[in-house]
């Protein structure tokens, strides 16, 4: 069990989780044993369940009802983990969730099919909830995450983006699938129209936190906690916040250029990551981090409070100091 798994919040909506994991297990078989085997795999490694705990912290405000509030965790677990299959191939990574990712253990084009395939199963899962105003905002995001994706590709390598780029990529990779887990879980619940503004900011603030953290850790944990090289952003030509910040830094930018053109040697790589680790670069970040984090909270500061709000705030304070 990690860390976030002992918090409290696991134990007071344990009921709930549980019935959300039997869903994804149920949800991912497949007439295809290739398919099944993959998504299963994915689904053992097991990883944070962020998504399905925005939507049940965020359901709390309404009328809870069970089995809709499950389909929705489902089907935002789901959405993340087939982007999860197909960020993979793209970054051509061979470890997820501490085990061979799918493209490692087949292939790209089995790893594209079962990202679809999940895709496919929550829409599936969704169709079963009347309100068209979900489907509408889900469909809207998925289509934001795409375009995300294209840009991110535009700015790989471009040495001439700012911070405003950056922010843009993060909200469309990571924030509005965090912010949209809680307004449908918000919605789902039939709670007030302001109710869901708040929750829904929440979920954007906490998730552009959370990704710049993933990105600081890129930089700073080991290899063995990644699971893939430290600096693999980098090495795969992304610039991220911490990265940023050293633009006009003339020995990093030594590092990076070579890190671009793949000519960064083993050692040159560690001794990049030592100097990035004491260039102030990923205080900076950590700063923003938690600037958003404190917004994320601000806006949840007025609602009820209960069990749904402290499990929002341990989990503010989760991602600003999570280590995987
Ligand atoms: C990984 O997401 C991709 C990012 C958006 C940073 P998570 O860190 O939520 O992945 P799991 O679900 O816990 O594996
Ligand atoms: C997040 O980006 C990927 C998605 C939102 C699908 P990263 O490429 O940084 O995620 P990790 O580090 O591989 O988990
Ligand atoms: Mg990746
Ligand atoms: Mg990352």
């Amino acid at each position: 069990m990690n860390k976030l798994q002992m918090m409290s919040l696991y134990r007071d909506f344990r009921k709930d989780l549980q019935l959300i994991e039997k869903q994804l297990e149920r949800s991912v078989r497949s007439s295809s044993p290739v398919i099944q085997d993959a998504s299963m795999h994915l689904l053992k490694a097991g990883g944070k369940r962020i998504r399905p705990i925005f939507v049940i912290l965020s359901a709390q405000f309404g009328t809870y009802e069970e089995e809709n509030v499950a389909r929705v965790a489902v089907a935002l677990e789901l959405i993340h983990m087939a982007s999860l299959v197909h960020d993979d191939v793209i970054d051509d990574s061979d470890m997820r969730r501490g085990l061979k990712t799918v493209k490692a253990r087949y292939d790209n084009r089995v790893a594209m099919y079962t990202g679809d395939f999940m895709f496919a199963r929550a829409l599936e899962t969704m169709s079963a909830i009347s309100n068209q105003q979900m489907h509408e905002t889900l469909a809207q995001t998925m289509l934001d995450i795409c375009k995300g994706e294209i840009i991110q590709m535009h700015d790989q390598r471009r040495v001439d983006q700012n911070l405003r780029d950056y922010l843009r990529r993060i909200k469309r990779k990571t924030a509005l699938l965090l912010s949209t887990s809680c307004e449908l879980g918000a919605r789902v619940s039939g709670t007030s129209e302001e109710n869901i503004r708040r929750l829904t900011r929440f979920g954007y603030f906490a998730g552009m936190a959370f990704q710049i953290v993933d990105d600081i850790l890129d930089i700073v944990s080991t290899d063995a906690k990644l699971g893939k090289p430290a600096g693999s952003d980098l090495l795969n030509g992304h610039l991220t916040l911490p990265t940023l910040y050293l633009l006009q830094d003339e020995k990093f930018v030594g590092y990076m250029n070579a890190a671009f053109d793949e000519t960064l040697t083993e050692e040159e790589r560690k001794n990049m990551l030592q100097y990035i680790r004491q260039s102030g670069a990923i205080e900076y970040a950590q700063q923003m981090s938690d600037r958003y984090l404190q917004k994320a909270m601000d806006e949840i500061e007025p609602l009820e409070e209960g069990r749904a709000k402290d499990a929002f705030y341990q989990i503010a304070h989760f991602i600003g100091q999570r280590k995987y």
